[in-house]
């Protein structure tokens, strides 16, 4: 593992690897033992789009791990006026131990691994979100103990998320629904290449435009955002197609009854979830975006120790 651009490109012994890892630096952290693993490194954290949680996650568990990382904005880098990505990644090897980037372009971050010498991290692209996902699937983990042969319900709209939900559920054996409406579908390369994993691991893939269909007997139920960065003027349509892919408690309710709630966050409550769900008992959004710091300390180990 050179990089973490795609989690189709992970075996199920490096994901495996990084949950153990994940799991003891947790733990570590929590009875206040040093892990200086990363001691004088440096992670440059690229960013064309906004954020929370990637941002500061990182660059705490840079910290925690004794290294140091550097927020390069792209309005404040010469690739936002226009610098190539070729010259960026040669220059910033030169410089870097690592490069976390948040972009719009997927091909931008294979570019920038293609041409620097350095791992490249994807930290979210219009594509794919690989380190929020290998999240989930750890918090999944923690809470029910085991994944292969549990069913995710992804329900709304077939964006990054739900693409690396795919590859990340037909890796680990988890049966995946994804209820999308229709002109709203995940990528067809990318469910084509969840189904080629499907086949080894054993999990099965149903995608559907009913919200009932995908969450009937689920152990988990997922959505996200239905405006993703980049896609805010078409705010009014897609609330408008949306709606019917709430998830409320009458949607909830059609679940398994032990059913957990996820969600990467930011949430718009009322539109994609309700309150009463995403600040029910059954919500584990706020341990899903506390996990993010352990897995990624754990993947920034994997790659730049
Ligand atoms: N889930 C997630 O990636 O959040 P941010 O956009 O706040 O980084
Ligand atoms: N789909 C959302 C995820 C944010 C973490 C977006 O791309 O904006």
């Amino acid at each position: 593992m050179k990089h973490l651009i795609s989690l189709y490109d992970l075996t199920l012994e490096d994901i495996n690897e990084i949950f153990e890892l994940s799991e003891k630096l947790k733990r570590q952290l929590k009875e206040g033992v040093e892990h200086k693993l990363l001691k004088n490194k440096t992670l440059g954290m690229i960013f064309t789009k906004s954020s929370t949680r990637t941002r500061v996650s990182f660059e705490v568990g840079m910290y925690q791990l004794g290294g140091y990382p550097l927020f390069l904005s792209s309005n404040d880098i010469q690739l936002g006026r226009g610098e190539t990505i070729y010259d960026t990644a040669q220059v910033l090897s030169r410089y870097l131990d690592g490069i976390m980037i948040r972009t719009f372009a997927h091909s931008d971050v294979e570019e920038l691994a293609t041409h620097g010498s350095i791992p490249i991290i994807n930290g979210l692209t219009d594509l794919m979100h690989p380190c929020q996902i290998l999240t989930d699937l750890f918090t999944i983990y923690e809470h029910k103990g085991e994944l292969k042969g549990l069913k995710l319900a992804y329900v709304g709209d077939g964006n990054n998320i739900a693409n690396s939900l795919l590859h990340g559920c037909a890796k680990v054996g988890m049966d995946i629904s994804v209820a999308s409406p229709k002109g709203y579908e995940c990528d067809k390369n990318i469910v084509a290449e969840a189904q080629k994993d499907a086949e080894v691991s054993g999990s099965k893939i149903v995608l559907t435009e009913d919200p009932y269909v995908a969450v009937k007997d689920a152990d988990v139920i997922y959505t996200d955002t239905w405006v993703s960065m980049g896609q805010e003027a078409e705010k009014e349509e897609r609330i408008k197609i949306f709606m019917p892919y709430q998830v409320n408690s009458d949607l909830f309710s059609k679940a398994k009854e032990d059913a957990i709630f996820l969600h990467c966050l930011p949430a718009y409550r009322d539109y994609e979830v309700t309150s009463d769900i995403i600040d029910g008992s059954q919500s584990l959004v706020f341990d899903e975006a506390e996990n993010r710091l352990h897995v990624q300390k754990a993947i920034m180990v994997k790659l730049m120790a």
